[in-house]
């Protein structure tokens, strides 16, 4: 519809010859459609009063033969906006135009495109912290993939960190003279092992240097201490990928940070015969700071002076390894916003390196917050682990009303899902929001089950279509709810050229807000047929854009509820 509206309005400033493109934005004025707001740039640029160009515009276009068939209305207001009342023809001309398009009618991109999301550490629970990171990055990744890029994502697993020296010094303490091989051990036990071992090298020092070693002689390939290590990644994976699951949220590679390792010398190598390493206190570090930095970038440390390799070094490793594999266009972090000076230092490596050149993106996001504003804990003051918040969550909704007590299993853990998915998507990614799961449980709000409610009422009163769309359209929800769905275009394109999710979580509850109106307003089971056979098409058209974009957010729909 804007895109339409552009056309029209750019070809009357041709002819009146304005050699410019105006644009045309949703208007907040009660009573009016659209407006253009760009006579005030015209102004400065042809020298003369933006309200005498709007009016201009304005007369122009009334000569236009087609004026009648798309405008109702539109006029110059002071100082000079032109305000726009489309005719209801044009709003059913372009929704039949909308109905016929494949993804509606979106501007395709063929990136290829990396998305590294996830990013759990093995041998230690997921906690509600990771949870951000995987609806985000899922969505994200299904956005861009409806844009037509070609995406790969990577969990990037953190499995060859500190916390795996201490586990593996845990096991080796518990089962003393046992070949490696032989050990065997559960989950249960490395839920306990992490935790009790982490706490001892807070106050033991002799411990925490132990463990230190084992990690870096396993992170230099040390073979018994592979062998171990690998009992704990299968362990912590399988249950890791327990948790995905359920979230329905899917990787092409479970690649981790130990992949990275094996292009460790080569890369090295590399950045030495170039002379972009510096060696700093022993250290090697690549200089990364530059001229009109505000704040102070420190230097990117890939190597220890005890020869030990870090976060910064494993990350520029996968890159020069997504580089080679993948060749992609694109690199983007969905990774927790309090990394971002990392993510500063190693693209900025990448970069001055030629390492990589295509783009990086971090996007980061804020905190999930408890009550008190502040990061989310347990009552005993831990991270809430992510499997004991979806057990609650699921809880709290079942003793919310007595509907949800009947509901079949696989119906509850989609609710689950549209619970903790719309929360967590319905604002800007950058901010922190505080959980509260009793409010984005309700049926009621700016809610998942909000959306699925509104979903399943309207479903409930489709019918096959018979008829093509009338010309008419009946009442002011009726006109607003079409309007509505013709924004479909606008806000998918944004959503995925911004990388932001919200912008379609924000579309979906204005959506439904305007859907359950409408429900309110038409008693349609009473109306004439072609009043019938127009709702019918509209609202089904209506749920199909609730349902895909709701598939976005990486929520389905239930049977009922
Ligand atoms: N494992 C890391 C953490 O828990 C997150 C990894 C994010 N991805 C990356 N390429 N650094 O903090």
């Amino acid at each position: 519809m804007i895109t339409k509206l552009e056309e029209i309005l750019n070809q009357t400033l041709k002819q009146l010859n304005y050699n410019y493109n105006v644009k045309i934005v949703k208007s907040n004025i009660e009573g009016t459609d659209f407006q253009c707001d760009d006579c005030f740039k015209l102004a400065k640029e042809y020298h003369e009063a933006p309200l005498i160009i709007a009016e201009k515009i304005v007369n122009k276009l009334k000569e236009n033969p087609n004026y009648q068939t798309y405008f109702k209305n539109i006029t110059a207001a002071k100082p000079g906006f032109i305000n726009i009342n489309v005719s209801d023809k044009l709003i059913n001309i372009s929704l039949k135009e909308l109905m016929n398009k494949n993804k509606f009618g979106i501007k395709e991109k063929h990136n290829k495109i990396v998305l590294d999301y996830g990013g759990p550490n093995i041998a230690k629970p997921l906690h509600v912290g990771h949870l951000r990171t995987a609806i985000i990055g899922e969505a994200i990744n299904n956005i861009l993939k409806f844009q037509g890029n070609k995406t790969i994502s990577d969990v990037h697993l953190g499995d060859i960190g500190a916390q795996m020296g201490q586990v593996i010094y845990g096991i080796i303490n518990d089962f003393p003279n046992q070949n490696y091989e032989d050990i065997t051990f559960d989950l249960n036990y490395l839920n306990v092992t992490y935790p009790k071992i982490s706490a001892l090298c807070k106050e033991n020092e002799e411990v925490k240097q132990k463990c230190a070693q084992i990690t870096k002689k396993l992170q230099e390939g040390d073979k018994n201490y592979r062998i171990l290590w690998q009992k704990i990644c299968k362990l912590s994976v399988n249950d890791i990928k327990k948790i995905y699951d359920y979230l329905d949220v899917h990787f092409d590679y479970w690649y981790g940070e130990s992949d990275s390792y094996k292009y460790f010398d080569e890369m090295l190598k590399y950045l030495e015969d170039n002379h972009y390493v510096k060696i700093d206190d022993g250290a090697k570090v690549i200089d990364v700071k530059e001229e009109d930095d505000k704040i102070e970038i420190p230097p990117c440390i890939i190597q220890k002076s005890d020869g030990a390799y870090l976060y910064a070094t494993s990350d520029l490793g996968t890159i020069w390894q997504r580089k080679k594999d993948f060749n992609p266009d694109e690199i983007i972090y969905v990774v927790d916003a309090r990394q971002s000076m990392h993510f500063t230092q190693i693209f900025r490596a990448a970069k001055k390196t030629n390492i990589y050149n295509g783009k990086l993106s971090h996007y980061g996001y804020g905190t999930v917050n408890g009550k008190d504003n502040k990061p989310f804990k347990t009552r005993t003051g831990g991270a809430l682990k992510l499997e004991d918040l979806i057990k609650e969550t699921k809880e709290e909704f079942i003793n919310l009303r007595k509907e949800n007590q009947n509901m079949d299993n696989e119906d509850l853990d989609i609710l689950v899902n549209s619970i903790l998915k719309f929360a967590d998507l319905q604002n800007d990614y950058t901010r922190n929001y505080i959980f509260d799961i009793k409010k984005f449980s309700e049926v009621n709000g700016k809610t998942g089950p909000y959306i699925l409610y509104t979903y399943l009422r309207i479903n409930k009163l489709l019918t096959n279509n018979k008829a093509n769309l009338s010309d008419n359209i009946y009442n002011d929800i009726d006109r607003t709810l079409r309007l509505k769905l013709l924004e479909v275009t606008n806000i998918l394109e944004e959503a995925a050229e911004e990388r932001k999710p919200h912008i379609i979580a924000n579309y979906l509850y204005e959506l439904s807000v305007i859907d359950n109106n409408f429900y309110q307003n038409n008693h349609i089971a009473a109306l004439d047929e072609t009043i019938k056979n127009d709702y019918n098409i509209i609202l089904t058209y209506n749920n199909f854009i609730l349902k895909t974009l709701l598939n976005l957010l990486g929520i389905h729909i239930p049977k009922s509820m």
